[in-house]
């Protein structure tokens, strides 16, 4: 029995020597110390031998198994070890290695055009109004002089929703709502969305985005609306602008005009952009009709007031020389990466 405890001790240092893993030695506790182990297996002899030898033989027992019992838990410490060590060499990160670069993102033309127009209006002393795009007819048409038979009220150009309900056709909305909550003297744009039952084209688009603006108080006349018009014509366009009104018609605003910015590229003399016309048109406004201030609350007999509305995506194609429209909506990054 004692040549049995020995070999187990010696065969035990040498099994623990080639241990590698926490599981291998796990298997190893059980095989040799366990409950039906190895050691056990021996002791299980006892009772055969003589009154002298047996406590000589557990006192051997007792110290073969703290030795193993030593010897597993310094190898189980530096299995520990090893497995930390390994782990932290797979984590090591090269802190000197260079980074990924990541990709910025770029503003959109459109965003790049109204945040200019912002900034020259409110420069101005212009206030920035937002409004619905889901809008009711009362505020897109019947506000804004544009009785119940009027032709842009039609099925054919406007997105109804339900029958005083519709995807709004101008930015004029914002206004009417502006006018009704606020006192005079207003100053204020409305940049947005919106949305006309149009085919899709080269310069035309169902979804667009205009940018408008409107002043009221006393004594605001034509002239305010021109002064207006060509410093800001001069401020996005460049210091050389000269600008061209032309009479037109709008039911808001009365009398109405278009208004045309000496072409940007030519100077006037007449190139391909302006298709030899020298000028191009750039926006509609006019002097605000009493039926709408009266609409809105506002007394025509003591303020008046200017409008005027323009297309942010025509801005931007003048601005930055596109020459078609959806290239706006395509989102393709090696075109909006240009900008
Ligand atoms: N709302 C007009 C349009 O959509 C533009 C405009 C605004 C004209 C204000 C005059 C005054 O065409």
């Amino acid at each position: 029995m004692k040549q049995q405890l020995e070999a187990l001790r010696a065969k035990a240092v040498e099994t623990l020597s080639s241990v590698n893993t926490a599981a291998e030695l796990e298997e190893f506790r059980v095989k040799v110390l366990g409950k039906k182990g190895e050691l056990t297996a021996i002791l299980r002899q006892m009772g055969s031998l003589s009154a002298e030898e047996r406590p000589v033989m557990g006192a051997l027992a007792n110290e073969v198994r703290a030795y193993i019992e030593g010897e597993l838990a310094r190898v189980s410490a530096e299995v520990e070890k090893k497995a930390v060590a390994a782990r932290i060499a797979a984590e090591k990160i090269d802190v000197t290695e260079p980074g990924i670069t990541p990709k910025l993102g770029k503003a959109h033309p459109l965003t790049l055009v109204r945040k200019e127009l912002e900034n020259i209006f409110t420069s101005m002393g212009f206030m920035v109004a937002e409004g619905p795009e889901v809008e009711l007819s009362h505020y897109n048409f019947d506000a804004l002089n544009t009785p119940d038979d009027h032709p842009a009220r039609d099925m054919q150009d406007t997105f109804y929703i339900a029958k005083d309900v519709l995807l709004r056709t101008q930015t004029s909305s914002v206004q009417a709502r502006y006018m009704e909550a606020h006192k005079p003297p207003l100053r204020m744009i409305c940049p947005g969305a919106v949305y006309r039952s149009d085919a899709v084209d080269a310069t035309h688009s169902p979804f667009f985005h205009q940018i408008e603006g409107l002043v009221v108080d006393k004594n605001i006349s034509f002239g305010d609306l021109k002064g207006t018009l060509e410093e800001f014509a001069r401020l996005f366009f460049g210091p050389e602008t000269r600008v061209r009104f032309r009479p037109h018609h709008f039911p808001f605003t009365e009398p109405s005009a278009e208004m045309d910015v000496s072409c940007f590229v030519c100077g006037g003399k007449g190139c391909r952009l302006c298709k030899g016309e020298g000028f191009i048109e750039i926006l509609g406004a006019g002097v605000v009709h009493p039926n709408v201030l009266r609409a809105c609350g506002i007394d025509p007999d003591v303020y008046s007031g200017f409008a005027f509305g323009m297309g942010q995506e025509r801005l931007a194609m003048l601005r930055y020389k596109i020459d078609d429209m959806r290239l706006l909506f395509e989102n393709d990054v090696r075109f909006l990466e240009q900008f």
